[in-house]
Parts: structure tokens; C-alpha cells; sequence
């Protein structure tokens, strides 16, 4: 694991798999810089620890998003990529990696700078994660010229793990990439085409199709078939799903609402709709009430 997340707060509902995705954003940026066998550790911290440790380590009496404090004194005008020496002499036995340095967030700005740009909370961290990735490898942006190189490696990085500041997928982009999904479907039995688009809590989306079988019981649904595409990337938060049915509404079958129970709670968009017929959203709360979920069993999917 590239990355030891602390929480110095509460872990926020729908936060619990951040770990593996801010592990994915920072191998994204040791790959980018050209370096391996790298790490750092996140604390994530509200607004008054930020403001403290601003003062105590800059002296800068504020809040911010962002701190990072690189372990590697670099040489101007160099990065880590060019310094093999001085990475090699930071490496600590106990994260089994080169430590970088430490990267601390404040939850409560990425909070509000998420809302300010429409997308998830997850994203927002993923980006100041990148940030101090940087940061932490040598980038500044002290002058237009390094801030550049600084905004270009990060974009490049982030994109390689499908994220980006764009506002997050409507609705209606979910359902038209449920009707992609729905032409690749293998329905020569019922001729029913369905198709599902899966997004992730960590903005990323899965399609999926139904494919049948001469022996029937072994047909699988597009819904579980978008899932297993998902759970197969690392997902384990799904943030909402839509699904499409060629000449009827598509709604999920008994077996595709319980799949989904235990990757999302009951508030999660179901966006269920017929091929060239528009769509209704319902929760899957509304489709399985009273339902068993993992937690019920005392598992954690996050773990
Ligand atoms: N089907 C789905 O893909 N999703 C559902 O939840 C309902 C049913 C597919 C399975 C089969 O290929 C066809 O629709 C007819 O049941």
C-alpha cells in the first residue's frame, strides 16, 4: 500500500473504502514522476488542527486544504525522479517503502471545495492527495511557470485513475451509458436486451449486460454483471446504478437487489427505464425494504 491514511476525525459515511482509492491517486503519481517503491502517510484533521499545525510549522496563522512535509530536502530546479540517492536514504523498514513525508487534509475544506466544484467528496480528496504527491517529490508552484508543470503532472495522474474535476455523472449520463452497455447484451433466448452502468463512490463507472445461456439458469444479469466489473477494479462503495430493458422497464430481479445491498446502503439512485422510453429513479431502499446486508452479519466490505 502506497499510502497509511489516518483519520484524526470520525470516518465519514460513505468514506470507508478512501484508502485503497487515495493508494490507487498516489501510485498514479509515482508512475507519472517515473519513480517506484515510494509512500506517504495522509492524516485527514478538521479545520483547527489544519489552522494549529499551519502556525506551528509556517507560521501562517489560517486554515487551509492542504499541508505536506517532504522527508527529501531536493536540490533546486530537481524532482524525485532525479534524485535515486537521497529517496534511497528515506527508506523506512516499517511502511516497507521509501517514505516521502506526510500529507495532511482538512475534511472540512475538501468538504466545501467538493460542493463548490459539483463532485463527490471522494474526488476532491483524491485530487489534494495528488497535490501534495507532488509536492512531496519536489513540485512548487511558486511562479506561473512551475505551477504548470506542477497542474500537468497532477491532471496527467489523476486522469490515468479516471479522475477529474468535471462535475459529477447525472443521472441521464448514467442511463445513456446503461443503453451503450445494452448493445453488447447476449439475450438470443429471451431477445430481451438489458443493460446496467454502475458508478462508484470514487466517480468511476462499470457497464455491464445480460448475457443468457442454452441452460437458462446460468444467465446473468446485466445489473450482476456491471457489479463483478466493478468489484474486479477494487470498488467496493457503489454510488448509483442504472438499468435499461430493450422493449419493457428493466427492473432488477430479487437476486441483482441483494448484489447490490452489499455494495451500497439503501439511499443508492436506481435509475430503472425502458430503451427509448425515459427512466423513473427509485432508492434501493425503495426495491428491498427490510433487507439483510453485510452488516447484519458483523462484516465490514470495506476490509
Ligand atoms: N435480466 C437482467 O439482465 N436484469 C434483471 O434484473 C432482470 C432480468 C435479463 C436476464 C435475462 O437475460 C433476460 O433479462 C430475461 O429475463
Amino acid at each position: 500500500m502506497a499510502i497509511e491514511l489516518q483519520w484524526d476525525i470520525p470516518v465519514p459515511e460513505g468514506l470507508e473504502d478512501l484508502e485503497a482509492f487515495l493508494g490507487r491517486v498516489a501510485d498514479a503519481c509515482f508512475k507519472t514522476e517515473g519513480i517506484e517503491g515510494a509512500g506517504f502517510a495522509i492524516r485527514i484533521v478538521d479545520d483547527a488542527a489544519i489552522r494549529t499545525l499551519n502556525r506551528q510549522m509556517r507560521n501562517i496563522d489560517s486554515a487551509t486544504d492542504v499541508l505536506s512535509f517532504p522527508t527529501v530536502n531536493y536540490p533546486a530546479g530537481r524532482t524525485a525522479r532525479r534524485c535515486p540517492k537521497r529517496l534511497a536514504r528515506e527508506y523506512d523498514p516499517g511502511m516497507g517503502c521509501v517514505n516521502l513525508g506526510d500529507c495532511v487534509i482538512n475534511l472540512g475544506r475538501a468538504r466545501s471545495q467538493a460542493e463548490e466544484y459539483g463532485h463527490s467528496l471522494a474526488r476532491e480528496l483524491g485530487y489534494l492527495t495528488a497535490h501534495s504527491a507532488f509536492h512531496l517529490m519536489g513540485y512548487d508552484h511558486m511562479n506561473e511557470e512551475e505551477k504548470a508543470v506542477m497542474r500537468d503532472m497532477e491532471e496527467r495522474a489523476l486522469s490515468a485513475v479516471g479522475v477529474t474535476r468535471e462535475p459529477e455523472i447525472s443521472h441521464d449520463r448514467l442511463f445513456e451509458l446503461a443503453c451503450e452497455a445494452m448493445q453488447n447484451s447476449y439475450s438470443p433466448y429471451s431477445h430481451f436486451k438489458v443493460g446496467a452502468c454502475i458508478l462508484t463512490a470514487d466517480g468511476r463507472t462499470f457497464k455491464g449486460c445480460n448475457f443468457e445461456n442454452a441452460s437458462y439458469g446460468a444467465t446473468i444479469c446485466a445489473e450482476r454483471c456491471a457489479a463483478s466489473c466493478a468489484i474486479a477494479a477494487g470498488a467496493r462503495r457503489f454510488a448509483a446504478i442504472a438499468v435499461v430493458g430493450s422493449t419493457a422497464v428493466a427492473w432488477p430481479c430479487g437476486i441483482c437487489r441483494q448484489v447490490l445491498r452489499e455494495f451500497s446502503d439503501l439511499s443508492l439512485p436506481v435509475i430503472v427505464g425502458a430503451y427509448g422510453k425515459g427512466y423513473t429513479v427509485k432508492t434501493l431502499g425503495e426495491l428491498l425494504p427490510e433487507s439483510l446486508s453485510p452488516e447484519d452479519l458483523g462484516v465490514d466490505t470495506n476490509s
